[in-house]
């Protein structure tokens, strides 16, 4: 008989012998002391669910829709027992870069939920656009959302792009997020990746100078300022409105990649850091990220952010850390939480050349014993369109589901057994097919190759350039303050 393929994998199956023919039926029993989100069914004579939350009876329907699925009225008999490994198990949406409707946004929630991903976090600041309607700031949308150009390899364009989510669309898809027992987590990127709100209030810059929302990729030089009460004030109100859309657990304020040049010649900057008694920026970034948690914190949230925000040294233990690059194992040393995003295995905007099904299935994502739970990003500089997202993140996606979700990490022959079997629920048209997902090593070297010169243009290389001369200043900086 064809052993059942169940995905992400339960904790235990035992088949029983026999099949249970036509009563298709099912039986629900609440059992207080199961956990959150546990379920078990048993198959014999009829089905029994038991579960504690709703959360546990819904995970309980999706193994039974891979059953149904697979064996029509004609199930097997077996016992399922089932939990989950982490109770954070996310993917990212960028909607930034390139915006998506609320529509879209659905089509991923659905897909998401089906593989028992329970955290949605929506990316909604960048330097490419700010994409969050907010009543005390209606500049931040008129000017803020709009950029005036695309320059993302082959996609140039000097049309104006942009979009935004008003209060109602973000509610409605908190409301179907929530009905697929998936929070939606809001990040708002400070204090890099702002240029989206720099351009609508230049005067939170340091130096007070206009500043344009991105046309390209990349890491920009442009920061709130960390001398500056409005900076605080402004996001503080920014907080609140959004609190009232949010009510889920989490909120996600950014942090990574942040180039402190601007910081290192601003009055104000170097007057709080003085104040502080501070000699270096990291430091500087940390007090940013801890009062802007703080805040967050007397508003009841658990705060997440990047990475980049251990390396003042100066972090509340308290923030969840998001590990997506930590060169100097800072994370591993750290006393907080952290959510594995590990770039070189969950980024699924990368092609499935570099990062092939395989590899992220495969990874081993046991940093220490903080973790709790694990993230797929898709960034969305290459990705404008939904069926593109969805190329990019399926079957991927369900790799990291897998490894979020289930404490038995089968093989790798198996789970693409089984993915093969349950693609079958699915349209999968727009999905990665099997001859793409581990490409050989050679063909893999060539079209990652040519897919990272496709990345660039000349507005790319002239952002490059200009970059080279302010790290080399920074640089200086740091070794003339040793
Ligand atoms: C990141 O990829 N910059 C978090
Ligand atoms: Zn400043």
């Amino acid at each position: 008989m064809m052993y059942p393929s169940i995905i992400p994998a339960p904790s235990k199956v035992a088949l029983l012998g026999g099949m249970l023919i036509g009563k298709l039926d099912v039986v629900k029993e609440t059992v207080p002391d199961m956990g959150k989100e546990a379920y078990e069914i048993t198959i014999k004579d009829k089905i029994t669910v038991k579960a504690s939350t709703d959360a546990g009876f819904y995970y309980a329907d999706i193994t039974l829709e891979q059953l149904f699925q697979q064996y029509g009225d004609c199930i097997p008999c077996m016992i399922i027992e089932d939990e989950p490994r982490y109770a954070y198990r996310a993917f990212m949406i960028d909607c930034c870069r390139h915006f998506f409707k609320v529509a879209d946004i659905k089509k991923m929630i659905d897909l998401c939920a089906s593989f028992k991903f329970n955290k949605f976090h929506w990316h909604l600041s960048e330097d490419q656009g700010w994409r969050i309607e907010i009543e005390k700031y209606p500049q931040l949308t008129e000017i803020g959302s709009v950029r005036h150009g695309s320059y993302f390899g082959k996609e140039i364009s000097d049309e104006d792009y942009g979009g935004y989510y008003t209060k109602a669309d973000m509610k409605e898809i908190v409301d179907y997020a929530a009905r697929h027992f998936i929070e939606v987590i809001p990040e708002i990127d400070i204090p890099g990746h702002s240029s989206g709100i720099l351009a609508a209030m230049p005067e939170l810059t340091c130096s007070g100078n206009k500043v344009e929302v991105k046309t390209t990729a990349g890491i920009f030089w442009d920061l709130l300022c960390a001398g500056n009460e409005n900076s605080y004030k402004v996001i503080f109100d920014i907080i609140d409105e959004l609190c009232d859309i949010f009510p889920g657990e989490y909120f996600h304020i950014g942090g990574d990649e942040v180039p402190k040049l601007q910081w290192t010649s601003c009055k104000k900057c170097q007057a709080k850091m003085k104040e502080l008694g501070y000699d270096n920026e990291e430091q500087l970034q940390g007090y940013f990220v801890n009062r802007v948690s703080d805040y967050l914190r007397s508003r009841g949230k658990t705060v997440i952010s990047w990475n980049e925000s251990l390396k003042g040294g100066n972090l509340s233990s308290e923030n969840v850390i998001q590990l997506w690059m930590d060169k100097d194992n800072l994370c591993k040393k750290s006393p907080n939480r952290i959510i594995i995003s590990d770039f070189y295995h969950y980024y699924m905007d990368y092609p499935y050349e570099m990062t092939p099904l395989k590899k992220v299935y495969n990874y081993d994502d046991k940093v220490n014993g903080k973790v709790i739970g694990v993230e797929t990003p898709i960034w969305c500089e290459y990705v404008s369109d939904i069926d593109r997202m969805i190329y990019m993140c399926f079957p991927r996606f369900i790799a990291v589901a897998q490894n979020g979700w289930s404490k038995r990490k089968p093989a790798y022959e198996t789970f693409e057994k089984d993915l093969i079997n349950i693609m079958k629920m699915y349209d999968t048209t727009e999905w990665a097919q099997r001859d793409v997902w581990n490409r050989p090593l050679l063909i893999r070297n060539v079209k990652t190759a040519f897919r990272f010169i496709g990345t660039l243009n000349r507005e790319f290389a002239d952002k490059l350039l200009d970059d080279r001369k302010k790290r080399k200043k920074l640089n200086e900086y740091y070794k003339n303050k040793k």
